[in-house]
């Protein structure tokens, strides 16, 4: 059976894309952030693992507010990147893994998440980002599969509901009849609020205290609704249900590997943790 060798979770924002483009990892806004990933990126060195299950929320990329399902997986044998209207270059495309893919979606559906499923499915910066900061090459090196989570038009799933998600994902990684190593990575978030009257909001104090829980408590955050979330983080802070699903895909005692938080990336609170099975 397929193994999981840990969980990765980081903030996606799409300035990171254009500092990656103009290579200004040593520049002094950028470095506290960039030189958060060396130690991750060494891990992976040495874990190696051969595919990544990637949660993240689409921003209307791919779904837009016509149609915008809670939960849908990927099963498309590779992941295009298009123009968002951020700046930002397009990336290569990502590999896809059918088998998981499929194996994921059989799994969700039998544990009654009526999850949508998307052969052709095209990838934002909440995916392609994060790939990037870990993988550098491009293409990325491993295979991933998208898994995306609604998080950008009301009503979204409690807290609760996403943690369960979270859980039936990694219990279906597990099932996989397969000897790859999955990685589960989780991106979003911390606090940040990109408009209205709050635009420009963070919440240092809980976004410490819920990095906090990922390692000693993961499902603290489920005690929260849709709305103290918002209130607490931010309307986009709200991103941090990606964290929340990985972690419960990947339960138990887990090793801190590393950890970064840094204020601020453009509008966020950016985040950075991970954490290796045991
Ligand atoms: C920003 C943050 C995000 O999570 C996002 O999706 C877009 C923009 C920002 O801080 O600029
Ligand atoms: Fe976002």
């Amino acid at each position: 059976m397929a193994k999981i060798v840990g969980m990765l979770t980081t903030s996606h924002v799409p300035a990171i894309g254009g500092a990656i483009a103009k290579n200004l990892q040593q520049d002094a806004y950028w470095k506290p952030f960039f030189d958060g990933f060396i130690p991750v990126r060494r891990w992976l060195d040495e874990v190696k693992p051969d595919v990544a299950v990637v949660l993240y929320n689409d921003h209307g990329l791919n779904f837009f507010l016509d149609k915008m399902p809670t939960f849908s997986v990927g099963a498309a044998p590779e992941y295009h990147n298009a123009d968002e209207g951020w700046g930002i270059p397009t990336l290569a495309p990502t590999r896809g893994d059918l088998d998981l893919s499929w194996h994921l979606i059989n799994e969700l559906v039998d544990r009654e998440f009526d999850i949508t499923t998307c052969q052709e499915m095209l990838v934002d910066h909440a995916f392609t980002i994060p790939l990037k900061l870990f993988w550098p090459q491009s293409p990325c090196p491993i295979p991933a599969v998208p898994v995306c989570i609604n998080t950008v038009q009301f009503p979204l799933p409690s807290a609760r509901r996403c943690y369960a998600f979270g859980q039936a994902v990694g219990d279906a990684i597990r099932s996989w009849d397969s000897d790859k190593k999955v990685v589960v990575i989780g991106t979003g978030g911390l606090s940040h609020q990109l408009d209205g009257e709050r635009a420009g909001f963070i919440n240092k104090d809980f976004d410490l205290k819920f990095m906090d829980s990922m390692i000693n408590d993961p499902a603290w955050a489920t005690q929260f609704s849709i709305h103290e979330l918002v209130e607490k983080t931010g309307t986009q802070g709200v991103e941090l249900l990606m964290w929340l699903a990985a972690r419960a895909a990947v339960p138990g005692t887990l090793k801190k590997i590393h950890s970064n938080y840094h204020i601020p990336i453009s509008n966020t609170a950016s985040g950075l943790m991970a954490l290796a099975t045991v």
